[in-house]
C-alpha cells in the first residue's frame, strides 16, 4: 500500500505532510510549513502566481527530505463545486457508471469539462424508498491541469486530488474515536476560507467554505494603522488576538500600555463576528434539518486558529466547547523530541494535509 506526501496548497501557506502506516498505524515521517510569499498570492497575476506556489513547493520537499513524488492535493472554495444530492439506492460501482449521467443537472458548465468525483455519505428511507446521500464534487478540467503542470515542474506527480472539507474529515477520523450519537464539527481557519464541516456519527453531513478568513484580518489591521499589507501582517501575529479578562472577552477597560491590542482586536472584531454569524447560520440549518441533534463540540485548526484566543471567543459566541485539532491524536512520533516545538509552531497548519497523507494512493 502506498501513500503520496500530502500537499496542502493554501492561498497563503504550502503545508507538505508524509506518514507511514503498518498494521493500520500511522507514523510521522515528516512535514513542513511554509508561507508562499509575504503577499496574499490572489494579487499576483497567475504565471507569477503558479511560480511562487511551485518554488514554495519545491523548497518544502527538498527541506523535509521527502523522496516520495507523489502528491495529494486539496482544493476549496471557488476552485470546486460541491453538491449533497438525493439519488435512488444504488452500490457505489454502480453510481460510478451513471455518476456524469447523474451529475449533469447540478453542475453549472459543460459535463465535459469537469472532473468529477463523490462520497457516498449514508443510507436513508424517504417516502418508503431506500436512498444514499451523497456528496458531488466537481472541480473544472482547466483548474486541474493548472496543478499538474504546476507539481510537474516541481518534480511531482498528483495522485489524487481531494477538497479541503473531506481532508479535514479524514484528519478528524483518522485522530479521534467516534462516539455514536455525537455531532462535532471543524472549523479549519485558513487565510482565505475558513472550511467548515459538521460530522455526525462520522458521517460528515455538511461542509462549506465561508470566503471569510486571515486575510481579512490583515486587511482590516492594515486599514487601522495605515500599514502595507507585510508590516499589518507582521503586526497581527505578535500582537494580534482577543482581549479578555477573567474568562469573559471583553473590549474595554485594558491597561493602556495594551492600546495597541485593544486597536488590533477593535479592528478585527467586525470581521471575527461575522465568521462567528455564518458558523452560528450552518449550525441552525443543521440543527433545524429533519431530527439531528446538536453539536457539542468544536474543533478549530488552520494558521488563523493561532490568533490568540480564537478559540475562546469562538466558544463564548456559540456557546459550545472549542479544543484544537490535534493532527497527531493517534499518529506516531518516533522521535517526539525532534519534532516538538516544531509541531507547537506549526501543528494548526497540518490537519488537512494530514487528511490528504492517509488516504491510499494504491
Ligand atoms: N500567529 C498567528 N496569529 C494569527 N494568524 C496567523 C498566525 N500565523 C499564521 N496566521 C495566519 O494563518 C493564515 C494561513 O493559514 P493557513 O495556512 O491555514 O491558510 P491557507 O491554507 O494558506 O489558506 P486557505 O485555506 O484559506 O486558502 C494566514 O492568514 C496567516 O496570517
Ligand atoms: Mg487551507
Amino acid at each position: 500500500m502506498a501513500y503520496a506526501i500530502g500537499l496542502d496548497i493554501g492561498s497563503y501557506a504550502v503545508k507538505v505532510s508524509l506518514l507511514k502506516e503498518r498494521g493500520g498505524r500511522f507514523t510521522l515521517v515528516n512535514f513542513a510549513v511554509s508561507d508562499i510569499g509575504e503577499e496574499p498570492i490572489d494579487t499576483l497575476d497567475p504565471a507569477q502566481k503558479n511560480a511562487m506556489i511551485q518554488a514554495t513547493v519545491k523548497k518544502l520537499v527538498i527541506e523535509s527530505n521527502l523522496k516520495t513524488k507523489d502528491v495529494a492535493i486539496s482544493l476549496a472554495g471557488d476552485q470546486i463545486i460541491v453538491r449533497y444530492i438525493k439519488l435512488a439506492y444504488m452500490t457505489k460501482e454502480e453510481l460510478k457508471g451513471v455518476i456524469r449521467f447523474e451529475a449533469e443537472q447540478y453542475i453549472p458548465f459543460s459535463i465535459d469539462q469537469v472532473v468529477l468525483d463523490f462520497h457516498i455519505l449514508g443510507e436513508i428511507t424517504e417516502e418508503g424508498q431506500k436512498k444514499i446521500e451523497v456528496l458531488l464534487v466537481a472541480i473544472k478540467e482547466e483548474v486541474v491541469n493548472q496543478y499538474i503542470q504546476l507539481l510537474q515542474g516541481a518534480g511531482l506527480n498528483i495522485a489524487l486530488i481531494d477538497i479541503d472539507g473531506m481532508a479535514l474529515h479524514n484528519a478528524l477520523e483518522v485522530n479521534y474515536e467516534k462516539k455514536e450519537g455525537e455531532t462535532v464539527a471543524i472549523i479549519n481557519i485558513g487565510a482565505k476560507y475558513s472550511n467548515l464541516n459538521i460530522v455526525e456519527d462520522g458521517v460528515t453531513r455538511f461542509s462549506r467554505d465561508i470566503p471569510i478568513g486571515g486575510i481579512n484580518l490583515t486587511n482590516d489591521i492594515s486599514k487601522e494603522f495605515n500599514l502595507g499589507f507585510a508590516e499589518a501582517e507582521k503586526l497581527k501575529r505578535e500582537q494580534g488576538g482577543i482581549i479578555i479578562e477573567s474568562e469573559n472577552v471583553i473590549l474595554t477597560r485594558i491597561p493602556s500600555k495594551e492600546d495597541k491590542r485593544v486597536r488590533i482586536y477593535s479592528s478585527i472584531s467586525t470581521t471575527l463576528g461575522k465568521l462567528v454569524m455564518e458558523i452560528r447560520r450552518a449550525f441552525d440549518f443543521y440543527e433545524s434539518s429533519s431530527k439531528k441533534r446538536s453539536i457539542s463540540k468544536v474543533f478549530v485548526c488552520g494558521g488563523t486558529s493561532k490568533l490568540q484566543n480564537i478559540d475562546k471567543f469562538i466558544s463564548e459566541r456559540l456557546k459550545i466547547p472549542v479544543e484544537p485539532l490535534n493532527p497527531f491524536n493517534k499518529i506516531e512520533i518516533a522521535d517526539v523530541a525532534a519534532f516538538d516545538e516544531k509541531i507547537k509552531q506549526y501543528g494548526p497548519f497540518l490537519p488537512v494535509s494530514i487528511g490528504l497523507a492517509v488516504r491510499k494512493i494504491k
